[in-house]
């Protein structure tokens, strides 16, 4: 199904840019210094529209709900979040000020756990603001600002380094699996994991995308499959226990998925299930690649042991297009999240260049 992109505009009012370079609807617009808009993620593949983000409270349940989610997104509408919540406090003292940014920072925080790149773009928003010398709140909010800006700016440079180290590893011909979404609706601009490919695309190199559809809220099938066909790529969208059929069949020459938060050994948080694809990567001998900026790399986290995984609410699993498909009252497991072992990781896709294994070097200096 091909989305009217006219829709944007229409349903958008009032937001001028909401378009990506790559014409791509943008997931997350900032404007005139105050007004933050987020693309409703749950609404895709039927429905572009943006909400202006009134308060803070309303842009920690954007991201609970995943109305703006992936863990560079996260982080960046977190930041900015900041600044929503600080802009009407400039009566404060300045200590004052900072108390609230902390107590703000914390509950934003609050919202998804295992993503690093929102507590890192929190922290690092409170920090800039504590070490200043600014004397007035007025101007701690302009410092907060700038940073916020400074971290979605930052974002769309991770993402084109990603892109241009990740393009020697797609070949013509190829067929390349990813789980759930690292494209440009996770991230500032272009995605992580799907940065290489628009660069592919772009370079006229064809190869064919199998995205799993990514159970249960399907982050494959309504944000990949849609932003891939979008862009006039070559994807085909199969249901997450299809991987090791595609694989089997030969239809697969490399997995490349995102990350929501690498540990120093370089263990790798990502959507529950990718854990599954890079075993069966391993078992059909295909190389398994992890798209990773640096503002996803955790080296206080020494192992995917100590990584926090999200857990979410059992009707998600129960139901299916809002239809209940489960007993009532069935116990369910519901992890966003799974780690996949540095030893299932052919290598690390960072803005600085490709890491290959043993990790721990090589993510202290693309971290640094
Ligand atoms: O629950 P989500 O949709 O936020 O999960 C997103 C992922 O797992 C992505 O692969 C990850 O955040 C990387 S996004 C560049």
């Amino acid at each position: 199904m091909q989305t009217d992109t006219r829709l944007i505009t229409f349903k958008a009012k009032g937001i001028r840019t909401s378009m990506s370079q790559s014409s791509l609807p943008l997931s997350i617009i900032w404007q005139d210094n105050r007004t933050l808009s987020l693309l409703d993620q749950t609404l895709l593949p039927l429905e572009l529209r943006y909400e202006e983000q009134q308060n803070i409270e309303q842009v920690w349940d954007s991201i609970k709900q995943l109305k703006v989610r992936g863990a560079p997104a996260i982080g960046i509408a977190g930041a900015y979040g900041l600044v929503i919540g600080m802009q009407d406090n400039v009566e404060l003292s300045t200590a004052e000020f900072l108390a609230e940014l902390r107590k703000q920072a914390d509950y934003l925080n609050s919202a998804r756990p295992t993503a690093v790149n929102l507590s890192w773009a929190l922290e690092r928003v409170v920090n800039k603001a504590g070490q200043s010398d600014a004397d007035t709140a007025e101007a701690l909010l302009s410092i907060i600002r700038h940073e916020a800006e400074l971290i979605h700016e930052e974002d769309r440079q991770l993402c084109r380094g990603i892109g241009e180290h990740g393009l020697p590893l797609i070949k013509e011909g190829m067929g390349v699996l990813t789980h759930c979404n690292a494209g440009g609706l996770a991230v500032s601009e272009r995605g992580t994991a799907l940065s290489p490919l628009y660069l592919a695309h772009e370079q006229n190199i064809s190869f064919k995308v199998y995205a799993d559809e990514t159970r249960p809220l399907l982050q494959g099938a309504r944000l990949t499959a849609w932003e891939l066909s979008q862009a006039g790529i070559d994807v085909t969208l199969q249901t997450d226990n299809m991987a090791a059929y595609a694989m089997q069949q030969g239809l697969i020459d490399l997995v490349i998925v995102g990350t929501d938060r690498v540990a120093a050994n370089g263990d790798v948080a990502n959507k529950i299930g990718t854990l599954g694809v890079a075993i069966l990567a391993k078992h059909y001998n295909i190389p398994f690649y992890v798209a990773s900026p640096s503002s996803t790399i955790d080296l206080s986290t020494k192992t995917g042991a100590d990584i926090e995984i999200e857990q979410r609410h059992a009707e998600e699993v129960c139901e299916f297009g809002a239809r209940r498909t489960a007993p009532e009252n069935i116990s369910v497991l519901n992890p966003a999240f799974d780690v996949t072992p540095a030893e299932l990781v052919t290598g690390i896709i960072t803005e600085k260049g490709i890491l290959h294994p043993p990790f721990a070097e090589g993510l202290q200096q693309a971290a640094s």
